[in-house]
């Protein structure tokens, strides 16, 4: 079996391509990547050399970029994937995550190949009470979320139209090893070890359902390997948790870990202006996943925490690359002034 995975250098793909290439001893993964400032392929440095994986550097949006390659499925992880940078500007996310996935549909079409989406929870919008079950109504409202609406409907057209082969996983908030420290809880580790302000949108009671990448992976492989074509399966585990807990978890741990004073970290804590058209909950009914597919969650959350926040604390040459690059730049556009008062 040959897969084409997409976005492989991003966080998620990555663990998911480490993932695969262990869990199927038979699989061949071709990794394609644009290498965006999300790309890293030091995320893949320990399986690079296997012969069972190649990298290509390419843009999904490339029309002629599959040309002569061969795979028996699509697996899109490739996107923009930041609602704070999809305010700030949105046309790559449109391009990327609408026309991308287009052209790897007609790609999929043309070949007749399996073609698994990777979405998000986010396409849902926010729900005060209750869990979004696969009919819940798509009702995105960040730039980021219409986007991937957008292209969860493509997806449903070429399954419809074309009787493609074709399954989408929408997924809650990820957290791990690799995550780009741009998302909350890598920022919130690197600022509490850096010592700087923590900045907390609005009043931090906007709740999310955090997973673990190592979850997610599972996940997306139980459904590529077990799901029905032509269906759409929520992917969550059940912790939902209020931003101000998950930020004072870890400083908690941060100081446990590195023997600092817990007060003073938690005085890095800075509400700062919200997010424009913050979302404020989601929340995933799971039932679906697990009962078609038999998967289930493994990691707890107290252990998936602490893991990531030691694997951010002994791989510090990793993220030092990544703070010094493009990052800065982003992060004091995004968080200058609003960290000013
Ligand atoms: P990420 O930003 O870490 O990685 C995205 C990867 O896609 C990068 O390697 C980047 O170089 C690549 N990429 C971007 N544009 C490309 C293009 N035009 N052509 C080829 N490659 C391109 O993202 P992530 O957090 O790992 O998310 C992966 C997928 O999972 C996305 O589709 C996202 O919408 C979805 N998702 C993410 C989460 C989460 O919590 N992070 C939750 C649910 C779903
Ligand atoms: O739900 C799945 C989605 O989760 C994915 O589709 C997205 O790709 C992924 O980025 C993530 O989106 P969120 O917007 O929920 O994640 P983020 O880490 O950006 O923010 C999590 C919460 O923390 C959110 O309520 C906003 C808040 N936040 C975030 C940042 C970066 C802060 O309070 N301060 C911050 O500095």
């Amino acid at each position: 079996m040959k897969l084409l995975v997409t976005g492989g250098a991003g966080f998620i793909a990555s663990n998911y391509i480490r993932y695969a290439l262990s869990a199927h001893p038979d699989y061949h993964i071709i990794n394609l990547d644009k290498l965006t400032y999300a790309g890293n392929l030091e995320n893949l440095r320990d399986i690079e050399s296997s012969n069972r994986y190649t990298f290509i550097k390419g843009d999904i949006c490339d029309e002629k970029i599959l040309e002569g390659m061969e795979f028996d499925a699509i697996l899109n992880f490739a996107a923009e994937s930041h609602v704070d940078r999809s305010i700030l500007d949105a046309q790559p996310f449109l391009r990327t995550n609408i026309m991308g996935t287009y052209n790897l549909l007609e790609a999929a079409r043309r070949r007749d190949c399996f073609f698994l989406q990777v979405s998000t929870d986010e396409v849902y919008g926010s729900i005060e009470k209750g869990f979004f079950n696969e009919d819940s109504p798509l009702l995105p409202n960040s730039p980021y979320a219409a986007s991937k609406a957008s292209s969860d409907m493509l997806v449903r057209a070429y399954v419809e139209t074309h009787k493609l082969k074709a399954v989408i996983t929408r997924c809650s908030n990820n957290y791990g090893p690799y995550q780009f420290p741009e998302k909350l809880i890598p920022l919130v580790i690197l600022n509490a070890v850096n010592g700087k302000p923590i900045p907390v949108y609005g009043d931090g009671m906007n709740v999310r359902d955090w997973i673990h990448v190592t979850d997610h992976c599972r996940a997306v492989d139980a459904v590529f390997h077990r799901g029905a074509p032509g269906e759409v399966y929520n992917i969550g585990s059940r912790n939902e948790r209020p931003n101000i807990e998950i930020i004072k978890l870890i400083l908690k741990k941060v100081a446990e870990i590195l023997d600092l004073d817990e007060a003073g970290l938690m005085d890095l804590i800075s509400f700062v202006e919200d997010r424009k058209g913050h979302d404020r909950r989601y929340a995933i009914d799971p039932l679906k996943i697990e009962e078609g597919t038999g998967w289930k969650p493994e990691m707890s959350f107290e252990q998936g925490i602490e893991k990531t926040i030691e694997w951010y604390i002994s791989n510090k040459d990793w993220w030092q690359r990544i703070i010094s690059g493009e990052y800065m730049q982003y992060y004091n556009t995004q968080y200058g002034e609003r960290l000013k008062d």
